[in-house]
């Protein structure tokens, strides 16, 4: 349920700002205006949704004195762009995954918005589904002892024909920033702060990666192995290893998925096995964080801090820099 009444601008009338839409608007959150290059898309947009507000141009919707927070819905690599469009007409922001498409796009993000004293947070929404606050849970209880390892695969067949932001160098395209993104955030999440990467994967003509894996070390020992593609379906699950349990999100790990815990002695003995109720897609979890926040005058989220999209941005830097060889 919404925890107040910020009235959200979409920005960029694509995919997933639909998916947001949908999400949200049905469960009461105020979704007031979407913006978009074209007149028309914007204006058949808001038909669909029901959405008061259409804009043409993005500068539109954001000087709009009805959005308070903007959620940046447009390819990678425009995040950068359009959310220090946001920031200078002071709104708050949720930017999508992946957060920019360098470190040091991350950070320039980050410092405007501190300079400016709004709002931002990567719209890294599996980190605020239901599942992954029960995980957190039971890793904060100590019932798997000390994490030792985590393992992820995002894996789906994504348009790859011509003309398909997913190959489009200037878009962004590629594996890592649109499915890996998840498996190393969810590493950085549970396992801390990595200290040495190593790589490999298939790079096109275009220096576009199609797939690819990681292993990642983290500071205080534990490990992570993840594994990303854009060619084909993988198993999408995950798993968290500790000296005490082992928790698997089996597939999807990133969207609605259930788990099952076992103790680290007797792999047959099922100690938990979790269900979520699903609602939805599940987009509006991160939305709720964002209203929150706002609310009690926080400018980032604990969960989803902006000193976290860098760190998670730069070992992706350094990821894509050994795909490419
Ligand atoms: N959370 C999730 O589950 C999820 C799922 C899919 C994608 N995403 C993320 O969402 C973002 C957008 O992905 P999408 O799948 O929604 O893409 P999409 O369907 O292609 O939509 C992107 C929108 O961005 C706008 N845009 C602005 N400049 C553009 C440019 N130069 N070229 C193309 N489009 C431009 C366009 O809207 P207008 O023309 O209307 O302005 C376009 O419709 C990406 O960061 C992606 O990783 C998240």
């Amino acid at each position: 349920m919404p925890t107040t009444s910020l009235g959200w601008g979409l920005l960029g009338a694509g995919g997933i700002a639909g998916a947001f839409a949908r999400d949200l608007i049905p469960r009461g959150h105020r979704v007031v205006a979407v913006g978009s290059r074209d007149a028309d898309r914007a204006s058949a947009f808001a038909d669909r949704h029901g959405i008061p507000h259409a804009h043409h141009g993005y500068q539109a919707l954001v000087n709009d004195p009805d959005v308070d927070v903007i959620y940046v819905a447009t390819p990678h690599s425009h995040h950068l762009e359009h959310a220090l469009l946001a920031i200078e007409a002071g709104k708050h922001l949720l930017v999508e995954k992946a957060f920019t498409i360098t470190g040091d796009e991350a950070q320039t993000l980050a410092d405007a918005a501190r300079a400016r004293g709004v709002f931002v947070m990567e719209a890294m929404w599996s980190r605020f589904l239901p599942t992954m606050v029960a995980v957190r849970e039971r890793i904060a209880a100590g019932d798997l002892g000390e994490l030792l390892s985590v393992t992820a695969d995002h894996s789906q067949v994504l348009d790859l024909s011509p003309g398909s932001r997913m190959i489009e160098p200037s878009l962004g395209g590629g594996a890592l920033l649109d499915l890996g993104v998840y498996c190393v955030s969810l590493a950085h999440d549970l396992l801390g702060p990595v200290t040495r990467i190593q790589a490999s994967g298939v790079v096109d003509d275009a220096g576009v990666d199609h797939r690819g894996a990681a292993i990642l070390d983290h500071e205080g020992g534990g490990i992570s192995t993840v594994t990303f593609s854009m060619e084909a379906l993988g198993a999408n699950s995950a798993t968290v290893v500790g000296t005490a349990g082992v928790i698997e999100l089996q597939p999807s790990f990133y969207e609605w998925v259930r788990y099952s815990r076992r103790s680290s002695g007797d792999r047959s003995a099922l100690v938990e096995s979790y269900e979520p109720e699903r609602d939805g897609r599940g987009m509006q979890f991160q939305a709720a964080e964002v209203e929150r926040c706002i609310a009690s005058g926080r400018l980032e989220s604990e969960l989803m801090p902006l000193d976290e999209s860098v760190a998670i941005m730069r070992v992706m830097d350094e990821i894509r820099r050994q795909l490419r060889g």
